[in-house]
């Protein structure tokens, strides 16, 4: 795929915007709802004659060193007992939310994330196995994955992970150039990196994600293509090429990262055109939105089927399903209501401790809202929206429904954004690169607020 994108349009657009892993997104929720609503909606999905199947997270916000430009919601620390209370409470948690459930509800999904959760305790790790095994019932291609930091992982861990059932890892690796892992303090040779990767394939994992991030401190187009002829080399079934989030406002370790040192917009756009070029010519389709995959990828496939979806942890293929997300800061989304748990340790422990469910904030979706959050999913998903298909779902008629956007979306079609016809929106090749951008026309509650959002990081 040649990109035939003008960079000088795309730093046009370039303004800060949600990455829409949600919809309302988490700036529109309300600490006024608490666990009684979340339970409350807990209990009405559970009784639905066909409750769905479940999707499980577990967020262990433990690392070992601080990357700089780190945008996660994590906690550097070398304190064991720390790491086993709160193992302890994540325990207690789903016992509690199991507690709330049908006990046969089917997992489809079971994802670790972080923080980093193979710097947990071999022990602390394989309880928390056992805990959700014995409280919940996996299906049989249940997706089980884990985020693995390489310099983590002690020799044989990869392998043991997944004798205790994980079947899929995702790596962080971000860059191989040396300079920018000094300066981003993650200094990850490409030897151990190709040692976990020979682990988890002698091992049978069925898929391999790496995590790549461009934007970072004295990258150059050169620089950065040396790290993807060594990813296209080592051949993961997946990558995510994130931009880099930088907002020191919110994330104040991002202070240390040398400004100066930033490539400027126009070499970031050429490093994002190389990358796209190069993945896309060694045979990776460009999913959208950052995601890289094999054609025959699960990942490909539901989207040439229109089944592709989004959630708090970018693409997934299990649509459909209850969200449950165990953890400081995690996010569950179930039925129409979004709940994320208190965000301090200290706070969520003590919720746990204390009996309660640990919900910090939430939203529950009005009718509005669920009708722009599948829009906004089907654009990012397929990259195109099918009016009729709207139109049937929610008993509309799209081109009166959404006047005011399509108006708006007119002016993007004049920039080969979007093409708009009588039936579809299509989403040009060109607009992939701003599908963002085109996503944000959808959301009614950007229109409400000022033109930048500081709480949000840049689209391009
Ligand atoms: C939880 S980490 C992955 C697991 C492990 N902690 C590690 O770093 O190897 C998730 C991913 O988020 C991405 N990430 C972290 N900070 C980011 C930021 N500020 N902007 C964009 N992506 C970021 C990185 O690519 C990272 O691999
Ligand atoms: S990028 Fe991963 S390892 Fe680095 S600080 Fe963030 S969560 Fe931890």
């Amino acid at each position: 795929m040649t990109m035939s994108v003008s960079l000088e349009l795309l730093a046009r657009h370039d303004k800060a915007g949600p990455r829409y892993t949600s919809y309302p997104t988490a700036p529109v929720w309300s600490e006024r709802f608490g666990p009684s609503e979340f339970i409350d909606e807990i209990r009405r999905t559970n009784a639905l004659p066909h409750p769905p199947p479940l999707s499980l997270y577990l967020h262990v916000p433990f690392c070992n060193t601080l990357c700089y430009f780190c945008g996660c919601n994590m906690l550097v620390t070398r304190d064991q007992e720390k790491m086993a209370r709160y193992a302890a409470c994540l325990e207690q948690e789903i016992e509690r939310i199991a507690g709330l459930l049908a006990p046969r509800r089917p997992v489809h999904q079971l994802q670790w994330g972080g923080g980093t959760p193979n710097y947990l305790a071999d022990e602390l790790i394989e309880r928390l196995v056992r805990t959700l095994r014995r409280r919940f019932v996996l299906a049989d291609d249940a997706e089980v994955g884990v985020e693995v930091d390489p310099r983590d992982s002690r020799p044989g861990q990869i392998t043991w992970l997944h004798g205790l059932g994980f079947n899929r890892l995702s790596l962080g690796v971000q860059d191989f150039d040396p300079k920018v892992q000094q300066a981003v303090n993650r200094i990850q040779s490409e030897s151990l990196t190709r040692r976990v990767i020979e682990e988890a394939r002698a091992a049978g994992y069925q898929s391999l994600n790496v995590d790549l991030m461009y934007g970072l401190p004295y990258q150059t187009v050169d620089s950065f293509s040396r790290t993807i002829d060594i990813l296209i080399d080592i051949a993961p079934d997946r990558l995510a090429v994130f931009n880099y989030a930088h907002v020191p406002s919110l994330k104040r370790h991002q202070r240390l990262i040398p400004v100066n040192a930033l490539p400027p917009p126009a070499e970031k756009l050429r490093i994002l055109k190389m990358a796209i070029e190069r993945l896309t010519g060694a045979g990776y389709v460009y999913v959208g939105m950052d995601h890289f995959a094999k054609p025959d990828d699960e990942l490909c496939r539901a989207q040439r089927a229109k089944s592709l979806y989004r959630n708090f942890q970018g693409y997934t293929t299990k649509a459909g399903c209850d969200l449950y997300a165990f953890g400081a800061t995690a996010i569950s989304m179930v039925g129409d209501c979004y709940a994320q748990n208190l965000k301090e340790l200290e706070a969520y422990e003590a919720a746990v401790l204390a009996g309660s469910l640990p919900t910090h904030r939430g939203y529950r979706l009005n009718a509005d809202d669920r009708i722009r959050r599948h829009v906004i999913t089907r654009l990012l998903c397929d990259l195109e929206i099918t009016k009729a298909d709207v139109e049937a779902r929610f008993d509309l008629l799209f081109d009166d429904y959404f006047a005011t956007e399509l108006h708006h979306l007119a002016r993007d079609a004049g920039e080969g954004l979007i093409e708009l016809n009588a039936g579809r929106i299509v989403v040009t090749e060109a607009g992939r690169l701003l599908v963002r951008n085109l996503a944000m026309e959808f959301d009614a509650y950007l229109r409400e607020e000022s033109a930048d959002q500081p709480l949000f990081s840049r689209t391009v």
